[in-house]
This record gives C-alpha cells, structure tokens and sequence, in this order.
C-alpha cells in the first residue's frame, strides 16, 4: 500500500475508511486514470523529469494494471481510498522504486478532474449516438404513419387535428435541442487540467499543451484554483439530462394514455408490455412508467451536485467525491431509458381507425368554422364567438357540426352557406399550411429535410 498516511500514528478507523472510500464507485474511472496517467508519465520523460527508462516501466506496469482489472484480477482494498490510489500502489508492487515516480507534479485533485473530464467526453458521444438513433426511430414511424390523423390537445382537451407523424416529429425537435445543448456541454468538458496540481500550480517545468494533444483536449485551463475546484461540467450534462428525460417523460406520459382503453391509439408491443398479477386481462405500459419514474431520480442528482458544489470553499473539498454517483447513474438512467425506447417506439403498432375516430369528437373543426367566416368578411373575434354559440347550441342539441343542417347554422350566421359541409377534417389539416404546420405538405417537407440531416451525420 502507498503510504499517504505516514504523518499519522495509526491506521484510519474501520468504519471511517468504509465512509470515505470511492473505490466502489470511481474504479469505473480505471481506464480513463491510466490513460491520463500515461500521457503524464510521457510527458514528464520528454521534459526528463523522469528518466526514459523509468517511463518504459511505469507504461508497461499501467498496462499490465489496466490488464488485471479488465480480467477481474485486479484486488480493490478499501485502504486505497480511491481509484487513482489503489493504481498507484499496485504500480509500486508490480514495478518497484520507479512507480513512486509516477505522482511527481500531480495531484490527486487534478488527477480526479482529468478522470471525470475523460469520462464525460466519452459519455458525451455515447449520448448523442444515442440519442441520434431514437431521433431516426421517431423519423422511421412518422413517414411510416404519415397519412394518419389524430386530434391535437391542448389542456389534453380536443384542440384541432393534426398529423400524427407532426406530432411525433415534435419529439425529433426536442431531441435535436437536446443534442445540441450536450454538444455545448462538451465545449466546457474539452479542458486539460493537469500542472493545475493541487491548486497553485505545479513547480515542474511541465509541457501542458502537450498533455493536451496527447490526450485529446483542444485547451487548456487558464486558472489552476478554478480547474481543480470546478464541476460546472458535471452539473451541465446532469442538467441537459434532466432536460432530455423530461422530454421522455412527457412521451412516457403520452404513451400510457394512448394505450389505455378509453384513448386506445395503439397497442405496445408484447416484447415491451407487462402483466398484472392478479388481473388477467392487463397489459401494462410499464416502461414508459419507470422512464417517467427515473426522470424524478435524474432531477435528483442535478439538485444533489448543485448543492454539494453550492457552498464549498475554492479550491477543492472531498465532498466533490460526491459528483460521481450522481453522474455516473444519470448516464445510465439516461442511457438505458433512451435505448429501451428506441425499440418500444420502433415496435408501436398504432390504431389509425381510432385516433381518426377520436378526431372527429369534441367539435375539432370550431376554428375552421370560424375561420371560413373570417375569409367571408367576419372579424376574427365576432366569428369566434359565432362558432362558440353554435358549438353550445350544438352540445345542446347532442349533435357534431356534421349532424346540423344549413338552417341551424345560418340562425348564428348569414355567412354560413352550404360550402360549410366541405370542411372535413382533411381538409383542416391541409388548411394549417405554413411552414412548421401540420398540412401534409409541410409535415413531408419537414421529415425530408430531417432524414436528409440524419444520413449527411
Ligand atoms: N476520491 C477523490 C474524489 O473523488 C479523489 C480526490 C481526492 N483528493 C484529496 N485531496 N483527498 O474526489
């Protein structure tokens, strides 16, 4: 074991050792702590801090490290503290006096920061294939659906119809501005931070750009207290996750309603439904339940890192130990969430008959009513109130625009001709023709030009 503790007298309290290690989560930092360490060590022999010889035997016991944990070989004590220490001193076991040499000019603070920067560029490209493949999956069901009608909602009451394919194609968007928010989180994970050591700086004639290059950073940081003090990029994924699994959970939610009796606009796929236990009959949209379910748990850790990070003294502080559990879970939430749902949307089986049927209640056409009086000299708000007095007539009456003759309509207006009976549900849903609209039209325009950013990617 290295020895950080020499200036004590005895060894650390079983039980404060169990309370502050983070071996058990952070030994998913091993690859991303060797690599750094690598370059590190590369670095101190071209500027011979350390001698060529040295380096060889410290890269080559790394990679037999690196080696013994992908094999499960690897003995993960409790006395390491963490990750970075456990690797060390296995290094020193395996490789003698020159694997004391690897911590010259370091820090486990920079050290940890570099991991966490490694790992969350990683994750970052991982995400946006991710999230990339469910965006083609919501493309490949819209052009499969693209004739099918459905009522629009708002206050999940009857709205106008629109295009179910438009409505899909609003979750491509939302994933698109979630892409684009990781891609700007990456612009502040793309920083080196190793010579920040401990927070002054190292006193070693350091070659940081090379560091940089050799480890695949565009820059560096500019203020050593700042680098090894911040997590902003931790909080910043946690935050566009957040984001993208509220967008999920609104699916999710849309997705449990669509599938029950009373909606009943499609049927899940048997592969992506559950049973009940008790009640033969059930079949249950569990998954979309629990992704609604764990977008509450990455809510969670978004508030957990911002209130470890929110009143801790510059530079570093252990409870920052804090920021990887929240991470690493949030990724994987995120990630298993985003997967599963590619298959369970790809799988759909949609009921055209019933949300056509569905779109023709609740009187869908009043605004295309009222708008036929527009285009025959009404002012829009007169008209408004027109349609609203023939919809509660209507209501009265228990029948549909479709059920009520010329005359009945002509008691709200004069305006109102036998030309009124052409607005069919078809026909609104052309008439929405502007670009971003729901007419035919623009919804093809709208998917090709999605499909054609998909495959140039
Ligand atoms: N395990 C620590 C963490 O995750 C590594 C850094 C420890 N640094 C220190 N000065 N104790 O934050």
């Amino acid at each position: 074991m290295t020895h950080i503790r020499s200036r004590f007298r005895k060894p650390a309290d079983k039980l404060a050792a169990q309370y502050t290690t983070s071996l058990p989560f952070d030994r998913r930092l091993y690859k991303q702590d060797i690599a750094g360490s690598i370059a590190h060590v590369k670095m101190l022999a071209k500027q011979g801090i350390i001698s060529a010889e040295e380096a060889r035997q410290i890269t080559t016991g790394l990679a037999a490290i690196r080696k013994e944990i992908e094999q499960g070989k690897f003995d993960f004590k409790v006395e390491a503290e963490d990750i970075h220490m456990a690797i060390e001193a296995r290094l020193i076991e395996l490789i003698g006096e020159a694997g004391r040499k690897l911590h010259t000019a370091r820090s486990r603070n920079d050290q940890v920061a570099l991991d966490m920067r490694l790992f969350m560029k990683e994750a970052i490209a991982d995400t946006i294939k991710v999230l990339r493949n469910f965006q083609e999956a919501l493309l490949d069901v819209a052009e499969a659906n693209i004739k099918v009608i459905m009522p629009g909602y708002t206050h999940l009451q009857v709205a106008q119809p629109v295009l179910f394919a438009h409505h899909l194609f609003a979750y491509f968007e939302m994933l698109e501005r979630d892409i684009a928010r990781f891609n700007d989180c990456l612009k502040r994970a793309d920083v080196m931070l190793l010579g920040s050591g401990a927070l002054a700086g190292v006193t070693y004639n350091i070659d940081r750009e090379f560091l940089a290059k050799e480890l695949g950073f565009s820059k560096i940081s500019k203020n050593s207290i700042d680098a090894v003090a911040d997590r902003d990029f931790v909080a910043e994924y946690i935050a566009a996750a957040a984001i993208c699994m509220m967008h999920i959970s609104r699916l999710a939610e849309e997705i449990v309603l669509w599938s029950t009796a009373e909606f009943d606009f499609i049927e899940l796929d048997d592969a992506y439904a559950t049973g009940s236990s008790i009640m033969p009959q059930k079949k249950n949209p569990d998954v979309a339940e629990l992704a609604r379910g764990k977008t509450g748990r990455v809510y969670g850790h978004l508030l957990a890192i911002l209130a470890t990070m929110k009143s801790l003294p510059l530079a570093y502080n252990r409870d920052m130990q804090e920021d990887k559990e929240a991470l690493f879970d949030t990724v994987d939430t995120m990630f298993a969430t985003l997967e599963i749902y590619t298959g369970m949307i790809r799988t759909l089986r949609v009921k055209p008959e019933n949300m056509l049927k569905a779109a023709g209640r609740g009187y869908i056409l009043a605004t295309d009513l009222a708008d036929y009086l527009v285009k025959k000299g009404e002012p829009f708000r007169s008209a408004h109130e027109i349609v609203a007095k023939l919809v509660s007539y209507a209501v009265a009456k228990g029948k549909g625009f479709a059920q009520l003759d010329i005359k009945e309509y002509k008691k709200y207006s004069p305006l109102f001709e036998a030309d009124v009976r052409k607005i069919t549900l078809e026909s609104s849903i052309a008439a929405w023709n502007v670009p971003g609209g729901t007419a035919p039209a623009q919804v093809r325009q709208a998917l090709a030009k999605a499909r054609r950013q998909v495959a140039s990617r």
